[in-house]
């Protein structure tokens, strides 16, 4: 329920997932944001491996025919949107290359400060739980300090945190060896942490529209001064 003045809250969950876990993930968060009443576009960003490649795995190739209608995520979705969730498996530690490149595709609007004041939280998943979750979600909030967004992490901000795998830095699921459902207590961590990007999302989305917050427009001509500048 969407309890706050003003209008609801636009949220963006934006993801990579190359056999099912972080879109489960990504499913349980805009089922959160969508119980706060926020407006929910949930987009898995492009897939850039070969199809040979993904057809020779088969989990990769099953989940891949699963979301192969859905729209993937846009430019125009991320201008849209007041909170972003951003989820990736880990890839040696590190973000996907898919989830890389679409953020990396977001120069135009960075340059034009349109990114300022998003509010941006993290998920993943990874096969073992020392394998990387929180170097993952680090290294991708890096891009987001970048773009003035406002990150959003999740903290011990509900209990079920501490059975969800007890990772404050953002929803997390250990997949070990097998292709598999979330568990319970990760479901409710995700489910969590998509009501606090909607609830926060509201309250800064409704500022920056009241001006209470950085003018988006002043960036441009910051950029004459700096140019080149990251
Ligand atoms: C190239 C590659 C690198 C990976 N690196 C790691 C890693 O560093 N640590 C880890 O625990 N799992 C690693 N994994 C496993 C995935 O992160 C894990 O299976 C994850 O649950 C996949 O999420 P998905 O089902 O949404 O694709 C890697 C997988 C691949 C294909």
């Amino acid at each position: 329920m969407n309890d706050l003045p003003g209008r609801a809250a636009r949220v963006l969950v934006a993801y990579y997932s190359a056999t099912g876990h972080v879109h489960a993930l990504a499913k349980a968060i805009a089922q959160g944001a969508d119980e706060c009443g926020a407006e929910v576009r949930l987009r898995p960003v492009e897939e850039l491996a070969p199809e040979m490649i993904i057809s020779q795995q088969q989990a990769w190739g099953r989940h891949r025919s699963e979301i192969g209608d859905e729209p993937t995520a846009t430019l125009d979705d991320l201008e849209w949107a007041d909170g972003i969730a951003f989820g990736t498996p880990t890839r040696f530690g590190n973000v996907a290359a898919q989830l890389k490149m679409f953020l990396d595709q977001a120069g135009e609007l960075w340059q034009q400060g349109k990114l300022i004041n998003k509010v941006v939280t993290a998920f993943t998943s990874s096969q073992t739980a020392h394998g990387g979750q929180e170097s993952t979600i680090l290294a991708l909030n890096n891009t987001f300090y970048h773009w003035g967004a406002i990150v959003l992490p999740l903290g011990y901000t509900v209990n079920e945190v501490f059975n969800g795998g007890g990772n404050p830095y953002g929803a997390s699921y250990t997949s070990g060896t097998r292709v598999g459902s979330l568990d319970p207590d990760t479901v409710a961590v995700a489910l969590s942490q998509g009501r606090r990007l909607a609830r926060v999302a509201h309250v800064i989305g409704t500022a920056q529209e009241r001006g209470a917050l950085d003018a988006r427009d002043r960036v441009v001509a910051g950029q004459d001064q700096v140019s080149g500048a990251t």
